[in-house]
């Protein structure tokens, strides 16, 4: 691993970014065993998670007393849809590392029109209510969006109903069987409500990630890119593979 800029890692393989984070969220566990984190789904953090059950299994991890709140989730589907990110993320973190499922929370994907705002708003004084967010996971959608927040999303937002962009739901498209089937509306946490969580680690892999890195990293700060808004934040790490940071050019030359 090498720091190119401030804040800023290249990681040979994404496996030592994952297993980075892991150890991290391994250390803040143990200082503080109710610790509050914040997740993404999509399929850059699965690494991480894979790592964590990886270290609960070997007891080197105990995962009972942390509180956990979801970025964002679908609307429109039944509360079990294998599709819905709470279906996913019981499926791959919270069944297999034993977080109780008392101590997670996510955006309902089944709430009715009428109590759509009383569920954002629900969220927002859950996250509150649980002291903040000590630490957040986030990926960036090929778009720059982060959670759901679309290109457009101001930097002031909080927990709101979004219409999901083109590019979002094109890339959800093989995870509900055809892109007619994704929704076309999400519950997603605001940007001001990512901006305040104590940490924010930010993972992209892969080469299809390489031009939104740099806009986010390089790129004017704006609501184009809302991802370029985590720069402002105090503490925030970037962790990329070689393909993500190939476009970066203010890095020195000698990196690789
Ligand atoms: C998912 C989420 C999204 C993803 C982003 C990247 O909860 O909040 O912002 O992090 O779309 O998706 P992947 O990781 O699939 O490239």
């Amino acid at each position: 691993m090498i720091e190119i800029a401030p804040r800023t890692f290249q990681v040979e393989g994404r496996d030592e970014a994952d297993r980075a984070l892991a150890n991290e969220i391994v250390v803040l566990v143990r200082a503080k065993p109710d610790l509050v984190l914040g997740l993404a789904t999509g399929t850059t953090p699965v690494g991480v998670y894979r790592e964590l059950v990886r270290l609960v299994g070997t007891g080197e991890l105990d995962l009972a007393r942390v509180r956990t709140f979801n970025l964002d989730e679908y609307l429109g589907l039944e509360r079990n849809d294998p599709a819905a990110f709470r279906a996913r993320m019981q499926a791959m973190l919270f069944g297999p590392a034993r977080i109780p499922l008392a101590r997670t929370d996510l955006p309902a994907c089944d709430v009715q029109r009428k109590g759509e705002a009383a569920e954002c708003e629900r969220y927002e004084r859950a996250i509150e209510a649980a002291g903040g967010i000590d630490l957040q996971l986030l990926g960036i959608g090929r778009n720059g969006h982060i959670g759901f927040n679309e290109p457009g999303s101001e930097r002031a937002t909080r927990t709101r109903i979004v219409e999901l962009d083109a590019t979002t739901r094109e890339d959800a498209a093989a995870a509900f069987g055809g892109l007619e089937r994704v929704p076309r509306r999400a519950i997603t946490v605001g940007i001001a409500t990512i901006l305040a969580a104590r940490r924010l680690r930010v993972l992209a892999f892969g080469p299809h990630k390489a031009s939104i890195v740099r806009a986010t990293l390089e790129g004017p700060i704006c609501t184009a890119v809302p991802a370029s808004f985590l720069r402002e934040h105090s503490d925030v790490e970037f962790w990329l593979d070689r393909d993500a940071a190939r476009e970066l050019v203010r890095v020195p030359s000698n990196r690789v």
